[in-house]
């Protein structure tokens, strides 16, 4: 059996998580989705009234986090998804989500999906995906969820959203979101799910 580390990464609403998520289940392997982490940690900031920007308050939440913490059904939506990112900016709290995520992938091999899994989570994976799609069409499928979830949006304004949050994302000093040298680019902007996952299915084994 399989205990090899796998790592995903792109920006928001790329379609990681579906495509993550189908690879594990493939090939037997555990997932984690490292965004549940950030986004568990911003929401404590919030629920406690303090700001995402507070390095001192984000790292504390971060390093108190709970399992429980992550099945947590707010941790979605404009609010939840800035401070996320916000969190995730502070390299205090980066370096308190470390240890569990490396944890987690060695005990028995895992997909990991994230911004930073390929470049600085697990380095020597033998096998790391860049996936991205044009910021319209990530904008245009986010819209999609939501409204199929019931939430009407603004399309404009959900992928002014998106671009915010990959600027922010890429721009930070620790751990910005960028391919790392040796990750396999996939790019979804003209694929369904089912192509997507066939390519990158295929992908995964030509590294293995
Ligand atoms: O992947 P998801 O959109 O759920 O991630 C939410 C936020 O968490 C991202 O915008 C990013 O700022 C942060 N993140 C990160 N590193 C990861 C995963 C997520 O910085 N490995």
């Amino acid at each position: 059996k399989l205990a090899i580390v796998i790592a995903v990464d792109g920006p928001a609403a790329a379609g990681k998580g579906t495509l993550a998520r189908r690879l594990a289940a493939a090939l037997g392997l555990p997932y984690l989705d490292t965004g549940l982490l950030y986004r568990a940690t911003g929401r404590r900031v919030l629920d406690r009234g303090a700001d995402p920007h507070d390095a001192a308050i984000a790292a504390a939440e971060a390093a108190a986090l709970h399992p429980d913490d992550l099945a947590r059904d707010d941790l979605r939506g404009p609010a939840a998804d800035m401070a996320a990112s916000t969190v995730a900016a502070i390299p205090a709290v980066r370096a308190a989500l470390l240890d569990w995520q490396r944890d987690f992938g060695r005990r028995h091999g895992a997909v990991l999906d994230g911004r930073d899994i390929g470049t600085v989570v697990f380095p020597e994976a033998p096998v790391k995906l860049f996936v991205t799609a044009s910021p319209e069409e990530r904008g245009r499928r986010r819209w999609l969820e939501l409204l199929s979830r019931g939430v009407a949006a603004d399309a404009a304004q959900v992928e002014a959203e998106i671009r915010a949050r990959d600027a922010q994302d890429a721009g930070r000093a620790v751990a910005p979101l960028k391919p790392a040298a040796d990750a396999l680019l996939l790019d979804t902007t003209r694929m369904d799910a089912e192509a997507a996952f066939a390519t990158a299915l295929a992908m995964v084994r030509s590294r293995l």
